[in-house]
């Protein structure tokens, strides 16, 4: 996904798009570049291929445009590579309008062909120049007429913000299926992908919904429908402030938000504990409809994903109800067995991932109910979801996720234990050891953010791994697939989950001498199989890194050649403390190869495309 940027107001714009471009840089980061218009100069464009210090040198961070109104953009390329050319904004080739997009014009090639064939010459390989040349082919004087025209021939996703040198007194904004929020200031006004680029200047917003167009000017928002009707925006107030958003004296945005998950974590979950009991007031879920359920899908993406795995292990455990956890990208095509006696659980940090949201509405197509968990709140997934958690863990900014995770699955064992309860399978007294548990796991998640150096020690033993497999039994298998994740997506060391049990069946081909091989064996039902699977790769040669609780560590010391131990917790809670060190060892490894820890190649912070 990209990260756009609007101002218009008093002061000089270029500083103030390039602040906001700086926090929308782990959207998207392979070129960026703004469009200002100046009394003096005119409408004004430099855009380059590279990150935004890049940008930001070429116009001596700002002072080098002129003007009060602008837009800009952060780039993850989806159609045409990182280039100049392909940077945005994009300029219509009469040189009067800019346009800035975050999504995917589906229908560009016959838009642009069609173009082409009324002789516009066209300057880029992505899919929002059609939008900047269309505009030019339909504008007649009035901006918003020829928006209102482009928008009702474009097909696809889209936020966009749009300058035009005829009206430098306005920025249009228009969204579909691509956030986009409005930010009001004093004599000043914001268009931006997400709250973390306008909040240094305004915390009153309003989300722009799906077919809705927008104009800003210096004294005020307008908004309108799909049939330009005026529509009253509901405008809210953000809860956090941005020092949430910066690094607060850490080398890193992961590292930061590892170290905020015992806060995070309590933050999840202390507002719906009351009394020795989860309280989920205002979810709207009964205990009829919960009662008739046949069966339970958790439906997401990657990490997301991996909650939904662990959530598997726990939720049947609580509900003895079939859960079936699917990749949102598989769910979407495969013609799942879904009905109204389906509850389908999406789950996604930045809510604005395409394919759960795909999913979201493929389960809704089929008849489910559907239950969304999300920390952005007001994204689209949480907008169209029958109902909706927040994990609240505020802003996360790292690409790689920790707090999210840590929060997606405390919430999700909230909803557990509620719905156990609701469903008599739960007796007083267990929800109450579960939840008194549970409201120890931050401190417990604190105890072990205690002692980071040992995790620094292991990363620096194997940081030069080239392939390292991560195996263990039930809910360690589910953690084993997030343990991975992280190592792979920060360090680009290919890795493996597996589980344990199943490594024999074929990849154990693989082990060799030296071979590092994560063992995760808190499960203490499974431990002796665990032990023996350690034994069973330390024969072929490995090196085993192992993780255990306090109670089992003396007995795997004996097989590990490193260890990692975690405090001991009721089982169900395993995830959340094992997921620490883990995180933390990704981290590590990730550093001492000199990797761009919060900016992973390749990848975005969500993923708004298929
Ligand atoms: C996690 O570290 C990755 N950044 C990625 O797998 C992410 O979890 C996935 O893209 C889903 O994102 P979402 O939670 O915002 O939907």
């Amino acid at each position: 996904m990209c990260g756009i940027v609007g101002f218009i107001g008093g002061e000089q714009a270029a500083p103030v798009l390039l602040d906001g471009l700086r926090r929308l840089e782990y959207r998207g980061y392979d070129s960026a570049g703004l469009a200002v218009f100046g009394e003096q100069q005119g409408l004004q464009l430099v855009k380059a291929k590279g990150r935004l210090a890049v940008l930001s040198d070429l116009v001596d961070g700002g002072a080098k445009l002129e003007g009060t109104v602008g837009v800009g953009h952060t780039r993850w390329a989806t159609h045409g590579e990182p280039s100049d050319a392909n940077s945005h904004p994009h300029l219509s080739n009469s040189g009067r309008i800019a346009v800035v997009h975050n999504g995917i014009i589906e229908n560009y090639m016959e838009i642009k062909e069609y173009l082409q064939s009324q002789g516009v010459v066209f300057h880029s390989d992505t899919d929002t120049e059609v939008v900047a040349q269309l505009l030019d082919y339909y504008y007649q004087g009035d901006l918003v007429e020829a928006t209102f025209k482009v928008l009702h021939r474009i097909e696809g996703s889209y936020a966009l913000g749009i300058l035009c040198s005829d009206h430098p007194g306005q920025l249009i904004a228009a969204r579909k299926d691509s956030p986009l929020v409005l930010g009001y200031g004093e004599g000043c006004n914001f268009l931006a992908s997400d709250v973390t680029a306008l909040i240094k200047y305004t915390k009153t917003v309003s989300y722009m919904e799906d077919g809705e167009l927008a104009i800003l000017t210096r004294d005020g928002i307008q908004v309108y429908d799909a049939l330009l009707q005026p529509v009253e925006k509901e405008r809210s107030t953000v809860d956090w402030d941005i020092a949430d958003a910066e690094k607060g004296g850490y080398e890193h945005f992961m590292f930061k938000e590892i170290m905020e998950q015992p806060e995070a974590v309590r933050k999840a979950i202390a507002p719906h504990i009351q009394n020795g009991q989860v309280v989920l007031d205002g979810l709207g879920l009964d205990a009829d409809f919960l009662q008739s359920l046949s069966r339970l899908y958790i439906v997401a993406c990657g990490s997301s994903y991996h909650v939904g795995v662990v959530g598997k292990y726990q939720l049947e455990q609580l509900l003895r109800k079939p859960v079936e956890v699917v990749l949102a990208s598989e769910f979407r095509y495969s013609n799942p067995l879904v009905d109204e006696n389906s509850l389908v659980i999406v789950i996604s940090q930045s809510g604005e991932t395409l394919d759960t949201m795909a999913a979201l509405r493929e389960a809704r197509r089929l008849g489910a109910k559907t239950l969304a968990i999300v920390n952005v709140v007001g994204s689209s997934i949480a907008k169209e979801a029958d109902y909706v958690l927040y994990t609240w863990a505020g802003p996360e900014i790292a690409v790689a996720t920790t707090k999210a995770y840590s929060t997606q699955l405390a919430v999700l064992m909230l909803f557990g234990i509620w719905t156990a309860r609701l469903l008599g399978r739960l007796t007083p007294e267990r929800e109450a050891e579960l939840l008194g548990e549970m409201l120890r796991i931050p401190d417990k998640i604190a105890e072990i953010l205690r002692h980071t150096e040992e995790i620094q020690y292991y990363a620096s033993l194997y940081f030069n791994h080239e392939s390292i497999f991560f195996m263990g039994r039930n809910l360690d298998y589910a953690m084993g697939l997030e343990g991975s994740l992280k190592l792979k997506e920060i360090s680009y060391i290919h890795s493996e989950a597996y589980a344990a049990g199943e490594l024999k069946h074929g990849t154990i081909s693989l082990i060799e001498d030296g071979t590092l091989v994560v063992a995760l064996a808190s499960y203490a039902p499974l431990f002796d199989k665990d032990v023996s699977n350690v034994v069973e790769v330390k024969s072929r040669g490995a090196r085993v890194l192992g993780l255990t609780t306090r109670s089992r560590a003396e007995e795997m010391a004996k097989h590990a050649d490193s260890l990692i131990v975690i405090p001991d917790t009721d089982l169900m809670f395993l995830p959340s403390l094992a997921i620490v060190p883990l995180q933390l060892f990704a981290y590590y490894v990730a550093l001492m190869r000199g990797c761009d820890i919060d900016k992973p190649r390749n990848l975005a912070k969500s993923v708004t495309v298929e």
